[in-house]
């Protein structure tokens, strides 16, 4: 039998219909349902692109202020959650204990069914709302600190950074936190969020759904590069020594992390974005190190880059760790707080798949035996 033509890792391959998304990786634009993400990040807070993502539409002044108070009502974790925050391994990784958690919160819904095709977690919102006091009160644990209780004055970002350190940001703070969460929200089919749609397409609940597609967030060739490009900054630690270091890892044929992307062949609008409020952040705290290190790393690699005439340019995790380390929070939570962003877009795919389901059932190539000659146990 001919080999059928088939795509590894489904790449290229148009799984189903969306609107919630669109990447144009050759002009290096993004659209959540619509909306260029820098009109989005530039205006609007996180709780208004979460409606956007979950009705389609952006708020009027009425919804979203409704909208605001019901998101952080839900903010404050009951007791036995707090209780499984806390007896939780140390040595697990808050991303297995977000995973584990968000299948708990299944059981604190207020309605008796939450199974099957009606889902209320848009009236929840527990998966959005309640990540930050889940990553904040873990982290606080363990180090010794009780948990902080959320305040409802303080907008996502700005509550989640008060819950992680006690004391309430600095407002430019909270609003910086706000505009990553915004620019982390949504990303089309990546592998997360095609999980969630995987698992909804089986009628499964949007808890087991979301908590799904945070074990394949947690996977290091899709969270977490962020981290190791702050390792890589470290391990750089001076402007003077990023040219050897760039020049000799790719002699070896070794990736810089935070460069390149499978989609974009222009710089990622994500990480134009970022770069201007990393800029203004590094000035604020008088910490212009990390900076000026990636802005090397992005000179010597792209001059390189355009002697190979390879389009690779940064993404949005190049400079997205040197912001959450100026804003005081440690790497180990990077790809949890990429999670609490990107909660709300999973929560859309969820909600768009239920509405016109179909099973996803795709099929393998065998490439194994078949009538194989059994043999007994004994005599094996
Ligand atoms: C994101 C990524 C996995 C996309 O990969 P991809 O589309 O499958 O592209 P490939 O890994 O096949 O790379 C294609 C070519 O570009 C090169 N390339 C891609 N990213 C590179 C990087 N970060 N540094 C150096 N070279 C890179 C590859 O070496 C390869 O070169 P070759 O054709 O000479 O062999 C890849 O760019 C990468 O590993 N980047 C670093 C990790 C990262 O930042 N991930 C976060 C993504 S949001």
């Amino acid at each position: 039998m001919t080999k059928p033509e088939f795509s590894k890792g489904l790449e290229g391959v148009i799984a189903a219909e969306s609107r919630i998304c669109k990447i144009d990786g050759e002009q290096g634009k993004l659209y959540y349902c619509g909306y260029s993400i820098t009109d989005l990040v530039e205006n609007c807070s996180f709780e208004e692109v979460t409606y956007l993502l979950l009705y389609g539409e952006l708020p009027n002044r009425r919804q979203l202020d409704a909208f605001t108070l019901k998101m952080r009502a839900n903010r404050k974790l009951p007791e036995p959650v707090k209780d499984m925050i806390r007896s939780f391994p140390e040595r697990a990784h808050p991303m297995e204990l977000l995973q584990s958690v968000i299948a708990y919160l299944s059981g604190y819904t207020e309605h008796q069914i939450h199974h099957g095709p009606d889902c209320y977690c848009t009236d929840t919102l527990h998966q959005v709302a309640q990540l930050p006091s889940v990553i904040a009160g873990h982290w606080r644990t363990r180090n010794g600190r009780e948990l902080v209780d959320p305040r409802a004055d303080l907008s996502h970002g700005a509550n989640f950074l008060y819950m992680l350190t006690g004391e309430v940001p600095d407002e430019r703070d909270g609003r910086l936190m706000d505009a990553s969460l915004v620019l982390h929200a949504e990303h089309s089919f990546n592998a997360s969020t095609f999980t969630a749609r995987v698992v909804a397409s089986t009628m499964s609940t949007c808890y087991c759904s979301i908590s799904a597609a945070m074990g394949a967030l947690y996977g290091s060739l899709h969270g977490g590069a962020n981290e190791r490009v702050m390792e890589m900054v470290d391990e750089i630690g001076s402007v003077e020594a990023v040219s050897g270091y760039v020049k000799k890892a790719l002699d070896e044929k070794r990736k810089i992390m935070g460069m390149g992307h499978r989609v974009y062949r222009a710089k990622d609008p994500r990480a134009v974005a970022i770069e201007g409020y990393l800029r203004d952040l590094s000035e604020r705290k008088g910490n212009q190190d990390y900076y000026s290190i990636l802005k090397e790393i992005e000179r010597v690699f792209r001059e390189r880059m355009e002697e190979a005439g390879k389009p690779i340019y940064p993404n949005v995790d190049f400079f997205s760790g040197a912001v959450y380390r100026l804003l005081g929070i440690p790497r180990e939570l990077f790809t949890p707080v990429f999670a609490m962003a990107r909660a709300a877009g999973w929560l859309s795919h969820i909600l768009e798949q239920r509405a016109g389901n179909r099973l996803y059932r795709p099929k393998a190539y065998y490439t194994g035996e078949i009538d194989r000659p059994f043999v007994p146990l004994d005599r094996r």
